[in-house]
């Protein structure tokens, strides 16, 4: 089989990581082997970005180019480095968030000219493009009682910021989604763990049966 590469995306506390560790479970059980992965991150290198990104005071005031910068070389590394040899390699990889998230959070929410950002984008990835992209809507409210609940009141530089910005985020996303709806699946967030396991579950395996079914959102 040729590889797969799936993405995660969407809002902070909309679900991605339960997801991906829900997906995982399912693969193990089903001896399916897969590679798992997350942005910024995924190698050295990505880690010790993230690290800037998230929570080194150093990140303090950082400009919304150097920011757009740094989620770029986390990903150059990342797609030379992991991505593309496990693709090549026949894997199925799972990505937790990759380039959509640039798109949207630097190129709509911090209203980065989105043609340099997509120039950016394109420099660092190459030709290596997500299959599938399951991107988890909800409104971002809900999403951040979640997130607030979960980190104890320790939130990282970009939950800090105002709700516009997690609105203007998911405006994105459902325009990107929009846009490439063949890609990219919009899925409800605010239904139960377990139906959205499901629901991701079935789009899954019928990509992995290569019958590509049309988003109807
Ligand atoms: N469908 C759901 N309904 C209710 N709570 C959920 C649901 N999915 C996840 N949660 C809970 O919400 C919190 C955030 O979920 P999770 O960490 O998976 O989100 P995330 O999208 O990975 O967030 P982040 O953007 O911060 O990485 C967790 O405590 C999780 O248990
Ligand atoms: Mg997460």
């Amino acid at each position: 089989m040729a590889g797969l590469f799936i993405t995660f995306e969407g809002g902070e506390g909309c679900g991605k990581s339960t997801q991906i560790a829900a997906l995982k479970a399912r693969f193990e059980a089903s001896g399916q082997s897969f590679v798992q992965t997350r942005e910024p991150g995924g190698t050295p290198l990505g880690e010790a970005v993230r690290n800037l990104l998230q929570h080194d005071a150093a990140g303090e005031g950082m400009s919304p180019e150097a920011e757009l910068l740094l989620f770029a070389a986390s990903r150059a590394q990342h797609v030379r480095e992991l991505i593309a040899p496990a693709i090549a390699a026949g894997q199925i990889v799972l990505c937790d968030r990759f380039l959509d998230s640039t798109t949207v959070y630097q190129g709509v929410a911090r209203a980065i000219d989105p043609q340099q950002v997509q120039a950016i984008n394109q420099f660092a990835i190459g030709s290596t493009r997500p299959d599938l992209t399951l991107l988890i809507d909800l409104p971002p409210e809900i999403g951040l009682a979640r997130v607030h609940k979960r980190s104890d009141g320790q939130l990282d530089r970009m939950e800090q910021e105002a709700i516009e910005f997690f609105q203007a985020v998911r405006q994105g996303y459902l325009a990107l989604a929009a846009a490439e709806p063949e890609r990219i699946r919009v899925l409800d967030g605010n239904q139960s763990i377990e139906s959205l396991e499901a629901e991701i579950w079935d789009i899954v395996q019928s990509k992995m049966n290569g019958s590509i079914t049309a988003n109807t959102n």
